[in-house]
């Protein structure tokens, strides 16, 4: 029996993680620490949250002296760190709270796991959850490889950048057991409409303009949710101590192919003419600093542990829209309250 402590499980991707491990480890003990934020819902784990080998913790990883408490009495074998802020837009209007839980709470992680495991280091290990943001923006050429230089130029990047910079450096000087992913865009069933993707089928289906910043020429790498949490299963058993792997599904998409591409899935399904959802883009004034193209080369983690996304672009989004179609509830209920004053202040004022 191993205790494995899962931070940010109920969120996005943590959520699929967090599910993934649950059912397919029955003799692993997952402990879920959760502050839900906005962005934490557990009605993303209602299907798994009665299993006896899964379990909550309410907890926020700013609170160093919880972090000890929980370490000291779950003795935690593994972490898979995923709890963080990660709207790039928010980090932009409010940049400390990225600072505090994605570099603070990161340390305060680091700290319990090393009070606890001190020398006895054998099977333990420290998974940091990271991004491709890290690496800054590309031209049109080219793509990241681990080696890549950081070069982040949003808040929210430079965070990330700052707690990946400091799990390496608890690697090197304490020799904490670590590994490092840094992955490309996720898409998927349960992700929070201000990220693209869900935001812009959200709208379609409400008669909503899509808001598109700049000229919709910005590219990004899209990997679906549960092709992430396969390779995080394979990372956190297969990857080597202090290692770093490049996720990404080889995939690039300028914003408005992308947007087009959601349109058409979703005429077809809304049983609309061809053509009429595409009427609701809308251009609107462009994110600052926005970073131009991200994409990943993800051929170490594909040679070394013979990982690779499992789904075509076409499917995956196929599959997320039916999600999001048949789960109007869901989003209903994460797009009230506060998601409108929310909206209301990124896109009505801009
Ligand atoms: P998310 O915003 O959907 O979920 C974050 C979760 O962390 C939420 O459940 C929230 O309640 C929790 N959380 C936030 N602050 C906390 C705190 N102080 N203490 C405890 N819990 C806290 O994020 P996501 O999109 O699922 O991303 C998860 C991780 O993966 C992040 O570290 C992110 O940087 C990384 N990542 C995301 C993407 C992407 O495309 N979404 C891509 C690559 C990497
Ligand atoms: P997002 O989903 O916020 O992810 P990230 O900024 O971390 O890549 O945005 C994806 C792309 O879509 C990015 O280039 C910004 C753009 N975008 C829009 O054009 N309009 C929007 O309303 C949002 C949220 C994003």
């Amino acid at each position: 029996m191993k205790t494995i402590l899962i931070t940010g499980g109920a969120g996005f991707i943590g959520s699929h993680v967090v599910r993934r491990f649950v059912n397919k480890y029955p003799d692993y003990l997952i402990v879920n620490l959760d502050t839900l934020t906005y962005a934490g819902n557990l009605e993303n784990l209602k299907d798994i949250d009665t299993l006896p080998n899964y379990q909550f913790v309410k907890g926020d990883i700013n609170e160093s002296v919880l972090m000890n408490t929980l370490f000291e009495k779950y003795q935690f074998d593994g972490v898979l760190h995923l709890a963080a802020e990660s709207h790039v837009d928010r980090s932009i209007s409010d940049p400390m709270s990225f600072i505090m839980t994605n570099i603070v709470g990161t340390v305060n992680l680091l700290n319990a796991a090393r009070e606890i495991w001190k020398d006895k280091t054998e099977g333990k290990r420290f998974y940091h959850i990271s991004t491709d943001e890290v690496y800054g923006s590309l031209g049109e050429t080219g793509f990241f490889l681990e080696t890549t230089s950081y070069d982040p130029k949003s808040p929210y990047s430079a965070s990330k950048a700052s707690s990946d910079h400091l799990v390496r450096a608890y690697h090197n000087t304490y020799n904490l057991p670590v590994v490092i992913t840094n992955c490309s865009n996720n898409y998927g069933p349960n992700q929070f409409p201000e990220k693209l993707i869900p935001l812009a089928i959200h709208n379609i289906s409400h008669n909503k303009p899509i808001p598109i910043y700049g000229k919709g020429e910005n590219i990004r790498d899209w990997l679906y949710v549960e092709d992430h949490a396969a390779a995080i299963d394979l990372v956190f058993h297969a990857g080597k101590n202090g290692e770093t792997y490049n996720i990404g599904g080889h995939n690039e998409w300028t914003n408005i192919a992308l947007i087009r591409q959601l349109c058409q899935t979703l005429d077809k399904k809304l049983g609309r003419a061809p053509g009429t959802s595409e009427g609701l883009i809308t251009y609107v004034k462009d994110r600052a600093g926005h970073d131009l193209r991200y994409a990943i080369d993800a051929t170490k983690i594909q040679q070394e542990l013979g990982w690779k996304p499992s789904l075509q672009f076409e499917e995956g989004i196929e599959k997320t829209v039916d999600w999001y179609l048949a789960n109007p509830g869901w989003l209903a209920n994460v797009a009230s309250g506060a998601y409108e004053k929310y909206y209301e202040k990124q896109y009505t004022s801009r």
